[in-house]
């Protein structure tokens, strides 16, 4: 039997519960053992639930229990999961988690315990839900150069943008119906605003690259700024709008990386993902392009990727899964006023049109009504700040601009 224990009974913790118990013969029959749950750690009383004598608010009963060799955080968020995290790893158990927030934050450092310490710290839950990404990545994909990787990596954020383009549903709705769904975070600011998928976009290139790409150095804008009239025109152009998290390594070693909405074409491989679901394109050198597609949240999804690490963790026991990137001072970012771009621009009158020529030349023209939408050619972010505050200055107001993907 081999002991385990859960910090965090939210929705993901309550899934692995109910993985961890109900496929008991499945796992059984993979590991050679039991896998036994022996502590639940949370706040809160589950008394109703099949494993209430295994509730406790204690964590030193796990980290003190030598029995228990593999827990999984998933608590979420830096603190206390940081401290604990390093202190079960010192202790020489093998954590396993769902927790992007903290492996965006603190990868380097926690990998980096745990190869001094001789035990695993696994996170294949922590991008994609229960899509398959880390583990392919660092093992099936390892023989190739990553040269790009783009992706839908937030189910909250598609899941509303769909709901706008097929249903017509305005923001706050959607919004409301993801959280009922349980797909978005505590704080759905981490979903809206694009944290989550910025956090995700690191974790994939900290693993492309072995250095570690903080969240913090990396632009990030949510969708919280689409409006259903953005929706329209973008159909106009034979585009939809997803939240893409984007990594791009250029020719002079920089890596160009944001999360932002993005125009791009109804027949583009990201295109038709719709709802919870997330996608991931990975161009390898060797390959081309792999696509991973999946659904991106929810209990079970996200849960069904932590057991799979839990039953990594327990065929090894005594080795270390290789899995590591280094700390790093993110010098080889490109500067985002540096990101090349073709971008859509909604303006509030369709006479902007000379002006707009003339600050971008050659424009497509989308819609020219009440207002003006067109797809400009591909600049510099910064080039197309400075051209929008001339055409500001010329009187008109830009009401939107969203980057579109290079066709
Ligand atoms: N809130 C996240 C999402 C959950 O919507 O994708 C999974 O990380």
């Amino acid at each position: 039997m081999i002991e385990i224990a859960i910090m965090g009974h939210g929705v993901v913790g309550s899934g692995v519960a109910k993985i961890i118990t109900g496929h008991k013969k499945r796992l059984f029959n993979n590991v050679g053992e039991e896998i036994y749950i022996k502590r639940i750690l949370d706040l809160r009383e589950f008394p109703d639930s099949p494993l209430a004598d295994r509730f406790t608010k204690d964590f030193d009963l796990i980290l003190n229990d030598v029995e228990i060799r593999v827990v999984a955080e998933v608590m979420g968020g830096i603190h206390p999961a940081y401290d604990y995290t390093k202190a079960l790893l010192k202790a020489g158990k093998s954590v396993v988690t769902s927790n992007k927030e903290l492996v965006a934050a603190k990868g380097a450092e926690l990998l980096e315990i745990a190869r001094a310490n001789n035990v695993n710290y696994l996170f294949e839950a922590s991008v994609g839900g229960g899509i398959p990404i880390i583990r392919p990545m660092n093992q099936c994909l390892v023989a190739n150069d990553v040269s790009e990787i783009s992706g839908i990596l937030n189910g909250t954020t598609n899941f509303i943008l769909t709901k706008m383009f097929d249903d017509g549903m305005d923001f706050d709705s959607a919004l409301k119906l993801a959280q009922q769904l349980g797909y978005a975070e505590r704080n759905p600011a981490a979903d809206i605003e694009g944290h989550d998928a910025c956090r995700k976009i690191c974790i994939l290139a900290s693993l492309a690259t072995g250095k570690h790409v903080y969240p913090k150095n990396i632009y990030t804008e949510g969708i919280t700024r689409i409006t259903n009239r953005d929706v329209l025109y973008a159909e106009k152009a034979g585009c939809v709008i997803k939240l893409i998290g984007n990594a791009k390594l250029l020719d002079n070693g920089m890596l160009d990386i944001y999360v932002a909405p993005m125009l791009i074409g109804k027949d583009g491989p990201l295109a038709n993902i719709k709802g919870v679901f997330n996608g991931i394109v990975v161009n390898g050198d060797c390959t081309d392009e792999v696509m991973f597609y999946g659904k991106g949240a929810g209990s079970m999804p996200t849960a069904s990727a932590v057991v799979a690490d839990i039953v990594d963790s327990c065929h090894h026991l005594k080795q270390r899964r290789f899995l590591f990137w280094a700390d790093s001072n993110n010098e080889n970012i490109l500067p985002h006023s540096e990101s090349r771009t073709a971008v859509y621009l909604r303006i509030d009158s369709p006479e902007a049109l000379p002006e707009v020529e003339k600050l971008f030349g050659e424009v497509e023209v989308i819609v020219e009504s009440d207002e003006l939408a067109v797809i400009t050619g591909e600049f510099t972010v910064c080039e197309i700040y400075g051209k929008i505050d001339e055409l500001e200055k010329s009187g008109y107001k830009v009401l939107s601009s969203i980057r579109v993907e290079a066709k």
